[in-house]
């Protein structure tokens, strides 16, 4: 039976979900006409000020590859190989700024890796984003320059009824957890998602050969035989346009293994229809609060501001810090079931650490040397105290006082000026946390979002099947 399903998995009605999915087709004509005037009139700045510079259209909406809904437009500035850096920032920020103001826009700049400027035009997400025209991946110069290249690759390579099969795997992926190549997701970008579809044909053999991937599992389409540069990664897909670099570099290993578990349950699932649209969950405060305190566990929340900074160095900042945290309260006996964090992404971050206990008895074994080595003995007995002193197993041991019993006092004494650095904190985040952390109960926090998080917290394989 489950040999035939697996074999069959396509009465399928992807029609259907496509209607729901694919953008309508005056969402088609709105995004191209806003597209082709913003190019237009860059274009025009351009040659009217003599800066030699190439306007393009990329990413998803160049691509036909686009979700509903989801039409950031990309667009890129392409300046000669030998144009200088300097200039090539000032003039792609001057450009990006006239751009706005024609467009009657804000602009929003962003520094993280590389200059480029967003905004809203006509209820479009609009990226500006200078960068170097290059013909191969070798001559790349900033860490953007390869997107021309690859638009031009998909679009050479993908069929149309293949825009359609990317349209439902980026779908599937979104509604499973694992698409987005931000570092908040670690999932799998667009482009990685279409190389997939050039690859394997479809998005159900897509699924069928990902349930086979093995960790460091390697994708060739130019048979460039450089996989051995990426030893080590989770996932290789050598870019078609730049043979030293791997397209799922960003994926992290959990989000592949997500989805690899993800394509299994579709597989064998009578619900496929389900996986392309959100899980349902009427989250009630109550019954979500009401899950946790059945599992009769010791929680503890901590709350404090964030700083004003790049989603980008966020997100990582702080689950170095959840992680740091977790690593420490295990170190001191403290048994953490679970720890996770949440941020408003504007002023609040949250580390959740799930605990069977937060107090502990009052007295821990100070383990010693084994008692074969004679000298180190001597220093330990005498430092303790030889009546204090027993054998456990072949180990020298003592009964001390613990000095945390409670795991509240510990994180108390570890997020002061004095002993931060006992963990690994996230350097943005020292300051503000040391400043401004709270203990609070889960239920102080009135966001609808912070209720999925605890809401997944509990939940945890909810995304990946139906
Ligand atoms: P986007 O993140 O906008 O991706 O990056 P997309 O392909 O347009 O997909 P949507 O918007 O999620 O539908 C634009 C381009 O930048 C390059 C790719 O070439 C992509 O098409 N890029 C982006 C990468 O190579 N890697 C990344 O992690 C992100
Ligand atoms: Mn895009």
């Amino acid at each position: 039976m489950r040999i035939w399903k697996y074999l069959n998995c396509d009465n399928m009605d992807y029609e259907s979900i496509l209607k729901d999915i694919k953008p309508t087709s005056e969402e088609k004509k709105h995004v191209d006409d806003v597209s082709h005037r913003l190019m237009e009139f860059l274009q025009k700045s351009c040659d009217e000020k003599g800066i030699d510079a190439k306007v393009t259209l990329v990413g998803s909406v160049a691509k036909n590859t686009a979700l509903k809904g989801k039409s950031d437009i990309d667009i890129f500035i392409a300046f000669p190989l030998d144009t200088d850096k300097k200039y090539l920032k000032d003039k792609g920020l001057e450009l990006a700024h006239e751009c706005c103001v024609e467009f009657d826009t804000t602009p929003q700049h962003h520094f993280a890796s590389h200059p480029y400027v967003t905004t809203d035009v006509e209820g479009c997400e609009v990226d500006i984003v200078p960068c170097y025209a290059i013909n191969r991946g070798s001559e790349l110069k900033s860490a953007v320059d390869r997107t021309i290249l690859h638009t031009r690759y998909v679009k050479e390579k993908l069929s149309k009824k293949q825009e359609d099969e990317v349209l439902l795997l980026k779908r599937f992926m979104a509604m499973t957890g694992t698409y987005g190549s931000e570092f908040k997701v670690g999932g799998f970008a667009g482009y990685l998602c279409e190389l997939l579809i050039i690859h394997y044909g479809d998005f159900e053999n897509t699924l069928k050969q990902a349930i086979n991937w093995k960790h460091g599992h390697s994708i060739d389409l130019e048979n460039y035989n450089t996989s051995s540069l990426f030893e080590g990664d989770s996932l290789i897909v050598i870019d078609p346009t730049d043979m030293n670099r791997n397209v799922a570099a960003a994926l992290r290993l959990n989000k592949m293994a997500e989805f690899i578990q993800s394509a299994r349950n579709y597989i064998f699932s009578d619900n496929k229809r389900d996986y392309f649209y959100p899980i349902e969950r009427n989250l009630k405060k109550e019954d979500v609060l009401n899950e946790f305190s059945k599992r009769n566990s010791d929680l503890i929340a901590i709350r404090f501001n964030i700083p004003d900074m790049p989603l980008d160095t966020l997100h990582p900042q702080l689950k170095k810090t959840c992680e740091a945290l977790e690593r420490k309260l295990n170190d001191e006996q403290f048994n953490v079931f679970k720890a996770d964090y949440w941020s408003d992404e504007i002023l609040t971050g949250v580390i959740l650490l799930e605990m069977a206990s937060s107090k502990l008895n009052d007295v821990k074994v100070n383990i010693g040397p084994k008692v074969f080595f004679n000298q180190a003995c001597e220093n330990f007995a005498s430092k303790y105290g030889r009546e204090n002193c027993y054998v456990q197993g072949d180990f020298l041991v003592h009964t001390q006082k613990r000095e945390f019993p409670n795991a509240i006092d510990l994180v108390r004494f570890i997020f002061t000026q004095e002993h931060i650095n006992l963990i690994k904190v996230g350097k943005n985040l020292k300051k503000t946390i040391i400043n401004t952390y709270e203990f609070i109960d889960i239920d102080e926090i009135e966001n609808d979002d912070f209720l999925e998080f605890l809401d997944d917290f509990i939940n945890p394989g909810q995304h990946i099947s139906r």
